[in-house]
């Protein structure tokens, strides 16, 4: 199911193999703090092109955590890209030194070309504005944690639906579950791509674009909040011009129900502010404390299997 297998996107798994993940993800989670030796003698290779926080560190703290090693790098410039070695070179001498690759770039479709290139299977910690199957794991065993199941969800992603990958992960993700309605909700500029428009058609997802939070904050049951991919926008001043035009505010909060959660792939800007943490609906840290027995689970059943 998962061995020796490549993760580009989310779209390529289904709910049968997200459950296993799931289920290997809550036993993780069991043996916290044990020292794991699942991996022993194993190496990943972690070659970050773009800047990363919580993707990078744990991805590395989960192989750590489960007694393999890690090489790589998160600075390219002080490798022999900056002498103009090609992403295929570099991807060709990690294949030969590592067991498996975790790559992140700017540029969309980079991890599916590694992965042609690579012998050992490579995930997508992010390509540019496409794919991050990883934060989409992430994000749906959140869910699953705090409902008894995803059937009859009302789920909102809000902000930047154009440019940001954890959001579209998310919404391919979302398309996978019998969920009631799925709101999305950005200003006019970042609204969600056509293609993926197109795939929630064809998945039979029902779902309606809208610009204001104010207008479905109290029928949902999850909000997914992402910021605007200010690097990715192709003309500066177009970020001066939509910076701060949605923001979660305590006043929404007065609308929503009861069992909201607020999740966030995090890092946030002003669209998220502290003073939605300390309520029962924030949920972004739980969120993403998840992101080290996720790529836990993922690990072990990529390079060892489903068996042990
Ligand atoms: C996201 C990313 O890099 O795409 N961060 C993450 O991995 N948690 C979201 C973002 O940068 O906005």
């Amino acid at each position: 199911m998962f061995k020796g297998r490549d993760i580009v996107t989310i779209i390529d798994l289904t709910k049968e193999e997200l459950e296993v993940l799931f289920e290997e993800t809550d036993s993780m989670l069991k043996y916290k703090g044990l020292n794991l030796r699942l991996l022993e003698g194993k190496i990943m290779a972690a070659a970050f092109f773009e800047p990363s926080t919580r993707t990078r560190f744990s991805f590395e703290t989960a192989m750590l955590r489960l007694g393999g090693r890690v090489i790589g790098f998160s600075e390219p410039s002080r490798t022999s890209i900056a002498k103009g070695e090609t992403l295929a070179d570099t991807i060709r001498m990690l294949n030969a030194y590592s067991d498996l690759i975790v790559i992140r770039h700017s540029i969309e479709g980079a991890a599916k070309f590694a992965a042609e290139i690579a012998d050992v299977p490579v995930i997508n910690a992010g390509d540019g504005t496409r794919h991050h199957p990883t934060q989409a794991m992430i994000d749906l065993y959140t869910i699953k944690r705090n409902f008894e199941s995803f059937d009859g969800l009302e789920v909102g992603v809000l902000g930047d639906l154009k440019y940001g990958r954890a959001a579209t992960s998310f919404i391919y993700g979302m398309s996978k579950y019998p969920i009631k309605h799925l709101y999305l909700i950005s200003p006019p500029q970042l609204k969600c791509r056509n293609e993926v428009i197109e795939y929630l058609k064809f998945t039979g997802t029902s779902f309606t674009e809208v610009e204001k939070l104010d207008d479905v904050i109290s029928e949902l049951d999850v909000l997914y909040v992402t910021r605007i991919q200010r690097e990715r926008l192709p003309d500066p001043a177009e970020y001066e011009k939509i910076r701060g035009s949605y923001r979660v505010t305590l006043n929404h909060l007065k609308e929503a129900r009861d069992n909201l959660i607020i999740l966030h792939p995090l890092p946030r800007t002003d669209e998220l502010p502290n003073e939605i943490d300390s309520t029962k609906h924030a949920k972004y840290f739980e969120q993403a404390g998840y992101g080290v027995p996720i790529r836990m689970a993922l690990l072990k059943l990529i390079l060892v299997g489903e068996e042990i």
